[in-house]
């Protein structure tokens, strides 16, 4: 089983999921790695495991590199099941092994395992010498559970950075210079979308603590290895931590007979005669995962719902909780929709809207039925207004 070496004594140990397409709810079209690392050293130190049906493919990579016996840590940066999935498995072929954990993580993985194994719990800022090298510890709570760290090796200039920095791609290549910036610009915005927006502040107060350090090699526990594109992908989630957006739109809509899609069309031909970019997202053929990875990006998001019993359509009202749940900030929100009597979709969409808190300057728009030409003259200009205000 092939094992690489990603620094002198430091081998990359994971598992690559090629099938997985749908990782709790969030698409993934390129599949997967869970990522752990061994450390050779006068402590052997084995980095995270993997999800439990990888397990045989971790093994015989730490295999193809010494005895597990003589593994004298686990270090468990984080609890979630994709990293410690293993560990009951893995301390069967490591018994003498420690579990390295902080606090929180001692605590979530007891719930899990119903365990007592041999813990070293460690504090934010504590170190370990394990023979030549050092592991410091940062803890990084909600980035992306509450018992969430980060492991640096100072005499590597090396970060284990457990899920954050993560992308979702199966690759055989280790390193990001192999895959390449814009596939992976694409994959790690979509999994800070998808899995760590809710948590901007935390992620902020994590990287303010990173400034500091000399990072030569960031190793995230899905996805490849950076080591040509960190300043790139630090000043991506510098940006995305902060809710900083593009002077852009997105529209999200769907359709029962294709007066909302000609409202959503008309609106998105003011938006680019005002000169903003737009994408189109109708939820009737795009995931909500995908949808929200554009929401990132996009200073206008523009929801369009037809009124369906008394309220909006179940794939926007997937949508509008997914969303809810994920908590992006500082955009410019607008409502639209057709309906025959009732027409509560929009005033629907308009209070998820004021419930995040975003600034909703033009009024939602509802039409009866089909769109005339003059109404549909009157979205183009919406459009227009609310490419204006997204360009100021
Ligand atoms: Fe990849 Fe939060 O686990």
């Amino acid at each position: 089983m092939d094992k690489t070496e990603i620094k002198k004594g430091i081998y990359w140990v994971g598992a690559i999921d090629w099938d997985i397409r749908n990782f709790h709810g969030y698409l993934t079209p390129r599949g997967t790695t869970y990522n752990a690392f061994l450390i050779l050293d006068e402590k052997i130190v084995l980095v995270d495991t993997v999800k439990h049906y990888t397990f045989d493919q971790m093994l015989a990579r730490i295999k193809a590199v010494i005895d597990p016996a003589k593994i004298d840590y686990i270090l468990s940066n984080h609890v979630e099941m994709d990293h410690s999935g293993c560990l009951p498995r893995m301390l069967e072929h490591a018994p003498n092994a420690k579990v390295i954990t902080s606090t929180q993580g001692e605590k979530g993985l007891k719930r899990h395992f119903k365990c007592d194994w041999d813990f070293h719990v460690v504090k934010s800022g504590e170190e370990l010498k394990i023979g030549r090298r050092t592991l410091h510890f940062i803890h990084t709570p909600m980035v992306h559970w509450p018992d969430s760290m980060v492991t640096y090796v100072p005499e590597e200039k090396l970060l284990l950075s457990s899920d954050a920095f993560g992308q979702h791609i199966a690759t055989s290549e280790r390193f990001d210079d192999e895959v390449g910036w814009d596939i992976l610009k694409e994959q790690a915005g979509s999994y800070y979308a998808n899995i760590v927006l809710p948590y901007g502040d935390q992620t902020k107060k994590a990287l303010d603590a990173l400034s500091g350090l000399d990072i030569e090699m960031i190793c995230p526990d899905h996805g490849v290895v950076w080591r040509k594109f960190i300043p790139q992908i630090l000043a991506e989630y510098s940006k995305w931590a902060t809710h900083e957006t593009e002077k852009r739109a997105v529209i999200i809509y769907d359709s029962m007979w294709g007066s909302t899609e000609k409202m959503a069309f008309s609106l998105s031909e003011g938006l680019e005669e005002s000169g903003v970019r737009v994408n189109m997202r109708n939820l009737k053929v795009t995931h909500i995962s995908d949808a929200i990875a554009d929401v990132l990006y996009a200073k206008g998001v523009f929801i369009g719902s037809p009124t369906l019993n008394n309220g909006y359509l179940p794939t926007i009202g997937a949508f509008l909780t997914y969303m809810k749940g994920l908590r992006p900030r500082n955009r410019i929100g607008f409502a639209f929709g057709s309906y025959g009597w009732g027409g509560q979709s929009v005033g629907d969409i308009e209070k998820v809207i004021n419930d995040l808190k975003w600034d909703l300057p033009v009024e939602g728009v509802k039409i009866n039925y089909i769109p005339d030409a003059k109404e549909l003259d009157m979205m183009k200009e919406t459009g227009k207004r609310l490419g204006n205000l997204i360009k100021d």
